[in-house]
C-alpha cells in the first residue's frame, strides 16, 4: 500500500482486531499492504504471565501476524514499571522482538487510575516506564502510542523531553485528547507540533482513509501536507473495519469468521456479541443498512446468522 520507507500499522481496536479476527480477515490484512499490527491491550499485572494472555496464547513470534510476513507487536498496559518489565522479560524471552506501550486509552476508568492516557499527567511514572521498556527490551525495540494530551492538546509536547530522552522504536500519535475519546476533529496543528519536537520516528493515527469506500479498492492517505517533516507512518483503524463491510465478499468473510469464534469460544451467545460490535461499524454502508437492524436484534447465533444472509 506504501512505499518500503513509509510503516502501515493496523491499529490495536480492543474486541475487534482480536487474535481470531486477525486469523480470519490474515488475506485481508496483508492485502491492505499493513507491514505491522499491535495487539489490544495486554494489562501488565504483577503475577499475570503475558504469554498466557487470550491475544498471545497460540501466536508464535516467528510466524508473525497471521501467518503472514506481519510483524505482531504485544501491546501493554500499566503503571507499575518493575511489573512492565517482567511482563516484557516474558514476552522478549519467548522470543517476541518489540513491544508496544498503551499512553492513549482515554476511558476514565483507566485514566484516573494513571493508567493509559493516565500515564501523561504522571511523568514520573511515565519516565520510569518508558526506562523499564527500553532497557528491558533494548534500543529501539519499544515503542509507545498515546494522544495529543488529557485535557488539551499541548500536553504531550509539553512531555517531549522526556519521550526524547528514550531510544524509543517510534510515537504513534492519536491526534486527539482523551477528553475527546473517538469523536471531534484530530488537531492536525498538534500533531504537527509534536513531529517537530520530536527525536524519534513519529506515526500518525486518526480517522486516517486507508480505503477508498465506494470503490472497495485502497487508496493512500494524503500525508503530503507533513512532507517537511520525518513522518515514519501510519496507523489505521476504523478505516480498515469498515473497509471489510464494503467488499463485495463481506458476508462471506463475516460468515467465516464465525464460524472461527465459535470454535474458539465454544459458546454461541459470546460469538454473537462479538459479531455485533464488528457488524456496527458498518451499519452506514449501503450493503448492510438494511441488514444491520436484524443483527443488531439477533438473540441467538442462529437469528445472527440468518440476518447476515
Ligand atoms: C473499540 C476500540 C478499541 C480500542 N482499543 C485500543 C487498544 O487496545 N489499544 C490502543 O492503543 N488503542 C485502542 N483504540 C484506539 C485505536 O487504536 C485508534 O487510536 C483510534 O481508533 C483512532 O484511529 P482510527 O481513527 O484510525 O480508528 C481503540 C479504539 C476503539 C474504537
Amino acid at each position: 500500500m506504501t512505499d518500503d520507507n513509509h510503516l502501515s500499522v493496523l491499529a490495536p481496536l480492543r474486541g475487534v482486531t482480536i487474535r481470531c479476527f486477525r486469523r480470519a480477515y490474515a488475506a485481508e490484512i496483508a492485502e491492505a499492504g499493513f507491514d505491522e499490527a499491535v495487539t489490544p491491550f495486554i494489562s501488565a499485572m504483577p503475577g499475570v504471565d503475558p504469554l498466557k494472555d487470550r491475544e498471545l496464547r497460540g501466536e508464535k513470534p516467528e510466524q508473525s501476524c497471521c501467518g503472514k510476513n506481519i510483524r505482531l507487536v504485544p501491546q501493554f498496559i500499566g503503571k507499575d514499571p518493575a511489573v512492565l518489565a517482567q511482563c516484557l522479560a516474558a514476552v522478549r524471552g519467548a522470543g517476541w522482538g518489540f513491544a508496544d506501550l498503551n499512553c492513549g486509552c482515554p476511558f476514565p476508568m483507566v485514566r484516573n487510575k494513571g493508567r493509559g492516557s493516565g500515564l501523561l499527567k504522571n511523568p514520573k511514572t511515565l519516565e520510569a516506564m518508558l526506562k523499564a521498556g527500553c532497557e528491558t527490551m533494548g534500543e529501539g525495540r519499544f515503542s509507545v502510542k498515546t494522544r495529543l494530551g488529557v485535557d488539551s492538546p499541548g500536553e504531550l509536547h509539553a512531555l517531549m523531553d522526556i519521550f526524547n530522552a528514550f531510544p524509543l522504536r517510534y510515537l504513534a500519535v492519536h491526534a486527539r485528547t482523551a477528553r475527546q475519546m473517538y469523536g471531534g476533529e484530530c488537531d492536525l496543528d498538534a500533531f504537527r507540533r509534536v513531529l517537530e519536537a520530536a527525536k524519534m520516528p513519529v506515526i500518525y493515527n486518526g480517522d486516517a482513509q486507508l480505503f477508498n469506500l465506494s470503490a472497495g479498492e485502497a487508496q493512500p492517505f494524503n500525508f503530503s501536507t507533513f512532507q517537511p517533516f520525518n513522518l515514519h507512518g501510519t496507523m489505521y483503524g476504523r478505516s480498515f473495519i469498515r473497509f471489510l463491510g464494503a467488499k463485495k465478499d463481506s458476508a462471506e468473510s463475516l460468515k467465516r469468521y464465525i464460524d472461527m469464534s465459535l470454535e474458539e469460544l465454544g459458546h454461541p451467545s459470546h460469538v454473537v456479541g462479538r459479531i455485533k460490535e464488528l457488524v456496527a461499524y458498518w451499519r452506514e454502508l449501503p450493503v448492510w443498512r438494511n441488514r444491520w437492524p436484524a443483527v443488531k436484534i439477533s438473540r441467538s447465533l442462529d437469528e445472527l446468522r440468518c440476518a447476515v444472509g
